[in-house]
Parts: C-alpha cells; sequence; structure tokens
C-alpha cells in the first residue's frame, strides 16, 4: 500500500511538521539529508511529543527522544524504547507511507 503523508516542499528545515494519519498524527522532519517520519506518541502512555530544542520532547510527562534514531534519551519511557518510525517513499514531491511494496 502507499499512503501520501505530505508534500516535501511543506516540512520545514527546522522542526517537524505534523501530519494527519489515518485518524493519527506523525511528525515530519528533515534530518541531514534525510527526511523522517515517526508517530506523536510517547512510548510511555502515548502523550503527544513537541519538536523543540533538538529534540521530541513529551507533553504529559517530559520523556525525551533523539531527532536521530528516536531513542528515548531520559524520561518514564522504558529505557532502550524508541520512536515507531513509518516506512517511506518520496515520489513525484511528497512522501508517502509505503508497506508491503
Ligand atoms: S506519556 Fe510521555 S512521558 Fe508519560
Amino acid at each position: 500500500m502507499k499512503h501520501e503523508i505530505c508534500k516535501i516542499v511543506d516540512i520545514p528545515q527546522t522542526g517537524s511538521l505534523i501530519a494527519p494519519f489515518f485518524g493519527r498524527e506523525v511528525h515530519v522532519w528533515r534530518c541531514g539529508e534525510r527526511i523522517r517520519a515517526a508517530a506523536n506518541a510517547c512510548l510511555h502512555f502515548g502523550g503527544p511529543l513537541d519538536c523543540k530544542d533538538g529534540a521530541f520532547v513529551c507533553q504529559w510527562h517530559g520523556a525525551k527522544f533523539s531527532l536521530e534514531s528516536g531513542e528515548r534519551l531520559e524520561g518514564p519511557a522504558p529505557k532502550g524504547s524508541r520512536l515507531m518510525f513509518l516506512s517511506t517513499h518520496i515520489e513525484d514531491g511528497a512522501l508517502n507511507y509505503v508497506w508491503g511494496e
């Protein structure tokens, strides 16, 4: 399956774009030359994440996650947990979620 998440031109140079995704949300951001997408859900109790000060920070209890790897940096999310990245593919100026292709 393939599902468009957003247009590449809409992704900011810093920070992230929050895009709707099948009734949920995903953060989309630039990480060096790469474009990454991850569910807007903390690995503690699923709280929403803010992209600020070079990391993702949970609004509920302050867990912090790396922009590069998605790994938990600090806070109550389990040690070794990692944000839920989406499998993506860029085509015709758009970032697409792909599964099983
Ligand atoms: S839900 Fe994110 S730190 Fe608790």
